[in-house]
């Protein structure tokens, strides 16, 4: 089996809906699973939510949509949601279809009106649920203000519902609802996933993605078709004609689809008919329910009409718009949709014991770095395979340069690694953070090979570097932790790192096992040099310890504890470091800063004296992590330089090493292990610092505020 690209994945703002077909459910129980696909996904952090939901049997059987939305917590939506008046709950619903959704503000601040569902008009004919952002929102709002619509909200999302309105007025309401999305969906810029439902189209729904994740769930009784779904083509119809004509008059005909598979659904086979659908943006709401998914890809439309799915795409991608495909051949998108089974268990999500994700999640690296060289590195013969680049391995080892581009904490692991790359690959190496390295317009050549690192896979300024360097010619290689991703599908190899879900907005299982799979990849790429033997074996021993060496870490929990509790009325904290350890300082300062809102800052020892000195005296915390390498006599140089100034460093060092422990002021230690690995075992105590200090100051440890766990707007 290919190892990567792989099969699920995750996203920012939530986007739940539900439809049943001949699945007979009460509302209550349609509610429920509506709200319980929102709590799935309140991890990933968002200030308001909503619903929108079937009411034509309080309106005598017109078709009448329900809109219920919240500033706040999805529980404060279902509690309003239980006292809506004049709304049977105990009403049997054979077809239905309700969508749902958590929204982090991005437009306008959050309020009811500007949650979604958001809607055409006052009798909600269309309702849509978004995460992204449309970029030409305001082009078409103009327009649809000057054909009379009046906008509610700051929303960009709601110039979709009012255009979908617009072109199913425009067409006298003849087109399909599938083809009045895919005349909107071409007007838009930007990246979204979308979920629509309409009045004049009870129990049916359309979705759409571009740039922003989406997934459908199929759950029946009775025996399904296939095990993919063919996508039809479409001819596309551009904004330009739309502002020409000013109405959509003649538009259904440019888009008759241009049929080439003669299988076209998804559906039952046989008498039974019952089939049900979840459309989610993250995997994790849909486990639940069933683990037979599709992954939309950019631009298809999903259909369900009379409870059988289908998908369209308007076109196909042409070399000009998607560059390379995976095996660097023009890129002409895959004509089906590979119906998938998740493996993801619901367990692997929930918080177990432990009071938070992310305290669960440090609490797993025994585990997660065993998974992540699981079947890759073989400890007796000392040699190590990584699948998905077996076979591009001699391509990288011919390129000119190696460059990994990342964002955060994922940048941070290359930043970890770097050096020893350098030593095992002998190549030059270039770390990037994503943002910048676009902004400089960076030059990127057919023989340069780029990484991108990504916990989620979908890391907006990540992804935008992929596509600059693909379109450029460049050998991409995805490192992510999750299957399925944008990265991942993007990329023409790559790594999984098998650290298992990451719920926690702050990244720390994920470091740890994004370093890992780098040293393997270096590893990789010398296993022929004589010279490196020896080094190579010393790692890979190293990496055999590694499980229990942070288990001995894990143990120290209570003495970070109590220097959390002296240091949590700090107002600011330095890390220092050097060599092996500097990205243990940013990496520290990164979470200090996101989980506590205290200052802090990561700062190379060697460039003290440059400026960073002039901030120690004896009020300012420092931490310093020296460890016994090749940098050791200099850290304790610029240790002096610290103490000279009255500063007072806790020190992060080697158990044992008791001539360092003379100069701390208080220390905690972590066991020894090789150079290069050691980065590995010191940024623990940072995790579980930030962890404590973030709980003693009664911070939200999972959703720190202003951020959410995947960053899919650049
Ligand atoms: C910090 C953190 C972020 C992410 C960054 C990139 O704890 O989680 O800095 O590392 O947003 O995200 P990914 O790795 O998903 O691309």
């Amino acid at each position: 089996m290919k190892e990567f690209p792989l099969d699920f994945c995750p996203n920012t703002e939530g986007i739940f809906a539900y439809l049943n077909y001949l699945v007979p459910a009460t509302r209550k129980q349609i509610l429920d699973i509506l709200i319980e696909g929102l709590k799935r996904m309140e991890y990933r952090g968002y200030d308001s939510a909503g619903v929108a939901f079937d009411i034509s049997e309080e309106t005598n059987n017109k078709s009448a949509i329900k809109l219920v939305k919240k500033r706040g917590k999805v529980k404060e939506l279902e509690a309003a949601l239980e006292n809506q008046n004049g709304l049977s709950y105990t009403k049997e619903y054979d077809i239905h279809c309700g969508i749902a959704h958590t929204r982090w503000a991005t437009h306008g601040e959050p309020n009811e009106v500007n949650s979604h569902p958001q809607r055409s008009d006052e009798n909600n004919e269309f309702v849509v649920v978004h995460n992204g952002i449309i970029t030409n929102y305001k082009d078409i709002k103009a327009f649809l203000e000057k054909k009379g619509f009046v906008f509610e909200s700051e929303t960009d999302t709601e110039v979709i519902a009012k255009l979908a309105k617009h072109v199913f007025d425009s067409d006298n309401h003849e087109g399909s609802f599938r083809e009045i999305i895919e005349i909107v969906v071409q007007q838009l810029e930007g990246a979204f996933a979308l979920v629509i439902m309409s009045t004049h189209f009870p129990g049916e729904c359309v979705a759409t993605r571009r740039g922003s994740p989406l997934v459908i769930g199929m759950k029946s009784k009775a025996k399904l078709c296939t095990d993919h779904i063919p996508v039809f083509y479409s001819k596309g119809i551009g904004l330009k004609q739309l502002n020409e004509k000013g109405d959509n008059r003649g538009y259904m005909a440019g888009l008759a689809p241009n049929r080439m598979f003669s299988e076209s659904e998804y559906h039952t086979v046989g008498p039974e008919k019952e089939v049900e659908y979840f459309f989610a943006s993250d995997a994790s709401a849909i486990i639940g329910h069933t683990n037979q998914v599709i992954y939309l890809e950019d631009d298809d439309v999903a259909a369900v009409t009379k409870g059988c799915l289908t998908l369209h795409r308007i076109k196909r991608a042409t070399l000009g718009e998607g560059g390379l495909n995976n095996d660097r051949k023009p890129n002409l998108q895959p004509s089906i949709r590979k119906v998938q089974t998740i493996q993801l268990e619901l367990q692997q999500i929930m918080k177990g014991n432990y009071s938070t994700f992310m305290q669960k999640e440090i609490f797993e690296q025994p585990e997660s770095v065993v998974n992540t060289m699981r079947g890759r590195v073989n400890f007796q013969e000392n040699k190590v395979t990584l699948g998905g680049l077996k076979d591009y391995i001699a391509e990288i080892k011919r390129c000119r340069r190696l460059l990994f581009i990342a964002c955060g904490t994922s940048f941070h692991s290359a930043v970890a690694t770097r050096q020893l790359l350098e030593e095992l690959t002998e190549l030059p190496v270039m770390v990037e953070l994503a943002s910048d390295f676009l902004d400089r317009n960076t030059p990127v050549f057919r023989d340069d090979v780029c990484f991108f690192i990504s916990q989620s896979g979908e890391t907006a300024d990540t992804l935008m570097a992929l596509n600059y360097c693909k379109k450029r010619g460049a050998l991409i290689v995805g490192i992510t932790n999750t299957v399925g991703s944008t990265i991942c599908r993007e990329s023409h190899c790559g790594v999984h790192i098998n650290a298992g879900p990451e719920i926690g907005v702050a990244s720390t299982k994920a470091y740890t096992s994004q370093f890992i799979s780098l040293v393997m990849f270096g590893l990789m790429m010398c296993d022929d040099r004589i010279s490196m033997q020896e080094r190579r074996k010393e790692i890979i021993q190293g990496l055999k310890k590694l499980p229990e060496q942070i288990k001995e870490v894990l143990a120290i929990d209570d003495e970070v504890k109590k220097l959390a509790e002296e240091m949590y009325k700090e107002k600011s904290l330095l890390v220092m470091g050097r060599g092996y350890n500097y990205a243990t300082c940013l990496e520290g300062a990164l979470k200090i800063k996101e989980l506590t809102y205290m200052h802090s800052e990561g700062i190379l020892a060697g460039e003290l004296k440059h400026g960073p000195l002039a901030l120690v005296d004896k009020a300012m915390p420092v931490l310093f992590i020296v460890t016994r390498d090749g940098v050791y006599s200099k850290c304790m140089n610029a240790l002096q330089q610290v103490k000279a100034r009255h500063g007072e460093p806790v020190i992060i060092c080697n158990v044992d090493d008791t001539d360092t422990i003379a100069h701390a002021n208080r220390h905690v230690t972590v066991p020894h292990t090789i150079d290069c690995l050691q980065g590995i075992l010191t940024v623990i105590p940072m995790q579980l610092l930030s962890l404590h200090i973030a709980t003693l100051k009664k911070c939200d440890v999972d959703c720190p505020r202003n951020l959410a766990k995947s960053v899919t707007v650049a």
